[in-house]
């Protein structure tokens, strides 16, 4: 069975391409061969992308037989570990999802609202008018507190060293070049040591609150997450051990929070080259109504900016996507800014439009920056609640305005399409504030 067409380039450049600058790589194969093609990348091999609507569904739909594709595993393992969510398969995925589900979901996640908003207000307190920052910088510190205190528990002792072991483990694999030093082989070199070691402190801190949350007498009365994984049994009665609950917190923590930072950090990007939207949620907003508008901005934010460009499953079965007849074993991607910049599905793509999202819902197989099917992230909704909480708790007090020059490209940063600059920005006026301590009202 022969794979649909793809770029003639060498498999090395392919790879360099599709880790670096993925986005141009896509169009232009699009451009050549239409919705779906095929990219060679070493070591996956073949990638099959699709993108229209009809083959987007009949992938995730299957997903109960597909499994996932071996690029995730490569460069995920070695920091999250082989018992989390995100690499485990078939029925163990799903028990497992079940039991980590709820504290992402209804009254749960929305008790979280005040730590999101103090954590956005803790953060503006070193904004200072006149003065540029990056904004991406902000939104990561913001999401890192966040998750963390949702993870282990509000009003407890800050984790201090935890945090600095992250943002180390982050800063260490945010070239694209260096997604190889989790790479076998390539994570062996002395040049990796580095990495490693930071893996082994945050580790540390996670065995020792993994300790004290087990030795607590009064663990069903606490409500953080850990607290919740600690005490959840299978259908067999079966806790989770220390190592899986280790790989499962790392997961969390990572993959809940610099994707959020990102997809923050692209809507104040997006909101600067649209002036109008800008003034229009800010005003709504500081009005207590921007609900409807705020939502479309979110939306639209992730359509534009799917801060994760594609995910991949590899099949178990035939399946014929787009008119090609796909073998067992094929790898198929889903090519989530492509299909969020299909012009069929979105009239002028390109345009950061939030009204389209008011005019009509988003659909389950066009809008999909959170992925799709019995693997769709885990944190959608967690991570959208926070993104209207965190945006609405700064536009409500400060006026901004970008220090950038231009809009930003996107590039890759650890797994996600990140702004090339960090979205310089400038707090032009502090409109009000109920902190002690934060700018006085200019
Ligand atoms: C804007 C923010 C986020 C984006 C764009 C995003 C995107 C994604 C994507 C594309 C996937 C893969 C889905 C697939 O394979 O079909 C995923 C999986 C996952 N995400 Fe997120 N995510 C975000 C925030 C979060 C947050 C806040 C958390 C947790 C607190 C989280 C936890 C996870 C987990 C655990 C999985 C694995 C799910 C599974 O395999 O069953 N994510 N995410």
């Amino acid at each position: 069975m022969a794979l649909p067409p793809g770029p003639r380039l060498p498999p090395p450049l392919q790879t360099l391409r599709l880790m670096a600058r993925p986005v141009p790589l896509l169009e232009r194969a699009r451009r050549q061969f239409g919705d779906t093609f095929t990219l060679r990348a070493t070591p996956v091999g073949p990638m099959v992308f699709v993108s229209d609507p009809e083959s987007l569904k009949t992938v995730f739909a299957a997903d109960r037989v597909n499994t996932i594709a071996p690029g995730r595993n490569l460069v995920l393992a070695p920091l999250l570990g082989p018992d989390s969510l995100l690499l485990l398969e078939g029925d163990r995925h799903l028990g497992r999802r079940r039991l980590m589900l709820p504290p992402f979901h209804g009254e749960r996640m929305r008790a979280y609202a005040e730590v999101m908003r103090d954590a956005t207000l803790r953060e503006m307190d070193g904004w200072r008018p006149g003065r540029p920052f990056r904004l991406h910088s902000s939104m990561q510190e913001i999401t890192l507190e966040v998750i963390m205190l949702a993870v282990f528990g509000v009003g407890r002792r800050r984790r201090e060293d935890l945090r600095r072991a992250l943002l180390d483990i982050l800063a260490a694999v945010r070239s694209p070049v260096t997604i190889g030093v989790t790479m076998p082989g390539v994570r062996e070199l002395p040049r990796f040591r580095e990495l490693r070691r930071r893996v082994a402190a945050a580790d540390a801190v996670l065995a020792a609150e993994i300790a004290e949350h087990r030795s607590d007498p009064d663990l069903d009365q606490r409500d953080d997450i850990l607290s919740l994984l600690v005490a959840a049994r299978d259908e067999h009665g079966e806790g989770m051990g220390d190592s899986e609950l280790r790989d499962q917190l790392m997961t969390l923590l990572l993959a809940g929070h610099e994707t959020t930072a990102t997809a923050l950090a692209w809507a104040f990007e997006l909101l600067f080259g649209r002036p109008e939207a800008y003034r229009r949620l800010t005003a709504e907003v500081r009005q207590g109504d921007g609900g409807e508008y705020l939502d479309a901005v979110i939306e639209e934010t992730l359509r534009l900016r799917p801060v994760v460009p594609f995910v991949g499953r590899k099949l178990l079965k035939p399946m014929t996507l787009d008119g090609h007849e796909l073998p067992v074993g094929a790898n198929v991607f889903c090519a989530i800014y492509l299909a969020h910049t299909n012009p069929a599905t979105f009239p002028d793509p390109y345009a950061f439009m939030p009204e389209r999202f008011l005019e009509s819902p988003t659909e389950t197989y066009s809008w999909i920056p959170f992925g799709g099917g019995t693997r769709r992230c885990l944190g959608a909704t967690f991570a959208q609640f926070e993104m209207r909480v965190v945006l609405s708790s700064v536009l409500e007090r400060v006026d901004l305005r970008t220090a950038g020059e231009g809009p930003q490209p996107m590039i890759r940063r650890n797994v996600t399409l990140a702004p090339r600059d960090g979205t310089p920005a400038v707090v032009e006026r502090v409109l009000a504030t109920e902190r002690e301590g934060a700018p006085a009202p200019t």
